[in-house]
């Protein structure tokens, strides 16, 4: 008889296992000894550790990536500043927080379209959209699914426009541009989440901000602390987000493992590549509607030195197909996720900003036609196995009965 094989998006618990097990517990243990709960040596620690990890001068713990994002913008001013709303260009197709938090100051995101072949923000759409956006403040590229943008076309066009450049790097802890740099080290400000879903996730929330300069540096770890510096004394408006030492102790632990996590996802990543491949499909490089063997296209690997982390593997399906093979996945027991499925600029709570569907093609394509796939590092061979053939045989089945369809028409 055949065992089911089950295999859920992530599996968190397959992590939670052996000598790291019992290196979080006894790190948790040192913490409840202590009594010590907020901020104090583990955070600042945890942020030496991260700012060595990443090669960034600074890190500054905070309480989650979407805190992150706020204290960057807040740290360099951006916000409703004396009636100015300043204007901040950021990808529509990303998570609700990179452009919530720019919303959520009084600012006004700016939402631009993405290259299809890696999902990330276009340069020339953003270079192209500054030029007619008055009150520029700032751009705010997004390290997708855990590939890193173009760090040098958005350096020179925030020095061409004279903004600052905020690297929303949530995805990416340890993922590395062209040029072989880290994620949250090029831009003014890097900004990265501690969720449990990211490739450096912790028990809980948490979040983390690098930057190179010294006196932003200063500020921002005042303003997570509502702004106080001496205690109780203020002259800036902070807000509280103070990171947990327990949440600190744990990412310390694990922050030993993450290369190898990274290494798993990647061979993950290039075991469905050759599979999917050899099956007929082509990468995001060849659009969708241009033939291949299989209505498939994988991600396009960037070339070395650049890494893709793989927080996410996503693949692409003709729109008519994709829920219906998300739903046969379900029943074949494998757990997929769709990121996202509806683009910020036709989110209900930002229609005040004028940018109606039709309005970015590419993101909402991404958003009709995209699905996640399991990668996390401890994955087994039988599970991509199963991951492979149910995709695969779910869109020769109904693919090419389309495409018969299309050809008796
Ligand atoms: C691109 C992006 N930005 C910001 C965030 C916010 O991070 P957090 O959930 O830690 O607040 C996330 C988290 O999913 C994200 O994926």
């Amino acid at each position: 008889m055949l065992t089911e094989v089950n295999v859920p998006l992530l599996d968190l618990k397959a992590q939670y296992v052996g000598e790291m097990r019992e290196q979080i517990r006894a790190a948790i243990d040192e913490v409840c000894d202590a009594q010590w709960f907020v901020m104090g040596p583990n955070v600042s620690d945890l942020e030496a550790e991260i700012a060595a990890y990443t090669g960034a001068k600074h890190a500054i713990g905070c309480a989650s990536g979407s805190d992150a994002l706020l204290l960057a913008l807040m740290g360099l001013d951006i916000g409703c500043n004396g009636g100015e709303n300043g204007r901040v260009i950021c990808p529509s197709y990303t998570f609700f927080a990179t452009g919530g938090s720019t919303a959520r100051l009084g600012a006004v995101p700016v939402y631009v379209d993405i290259d299809p072949v890696t999902y990330n923000m276009d340069p020339e759409k953003v270079r192209e959209v500054a030029k007619r956006t008055p009150n520029l403040a700032a751009i705010m590229p997004v390290h997708l699914f855990g590939q890193c943008v173009d760090m040098d076309a958005y350096r020179a066009i925030a020095d061409e426009f004279g903004v600052p450049l905020i690297e929303d790097a949530a995805q990416a802890i340890g993922s590395k541009d062209h040029k072989g740099r880290m994620a949250g080290t090029v831009g003014d400000i890097g900004c990265f989440s501690f969720f449990p879903s990211k490739n450096l996730g912790g028990f809980g929330d948490g979040g983390i901000i690098t930057t190179n300069d010294d006196a932003l540096a200063e500020k921002l770890a005042v303003l997570r602390i509502h702004g106080g510096k001496p205690k109780y004394y203020h002259s800036m408006i902070g807000v509280n987000s103070r990171l947990d030492a327990l949440q600190a102790a744990v990412l310390r632990v694990k922050l030993r493992y993450l290369e190898g996590w990274h290494a798993g996802r990647i061979a993950n990543a290039d075991f469905y590549d050759d599979a999917f491949l050899e099956a007929g499909a082509a990468t995001t490089a060849t659009p969708l509607g241009e033939p291949a063997d299989l209505a498939l296209r994988i991600p396009e690997r960037p070339a070395a030195p650049a890494r893709h982390i793989y927080n996410q593997y996503v693949i692409r399906v003709p729109a008519e197909h994709r829920d219906a093979l998300r739903e046969h996945m379900s029943t074949a027991k494998i757990g997929t996720e769709i990121y996202y499925p509806v683009p910020l600029h036709m989110q209900e709570c930002f229609a005040y900003l004028g940018q109606p569907e039709g309005d970015l093609p590419e993101s909402e394509a991404a958003a009709r036609e995209t699905i996640a796939l399991p990668i996390y590092a401890e994955l087994a061979v039988e599970q991509k196995r199963h991951v492979v053939d149910t995709v695969v045989g779910y869109l020769r089945r109904h693919a090419t009965k389309a495409k018969a369809a299309a050809g008796t028409r």
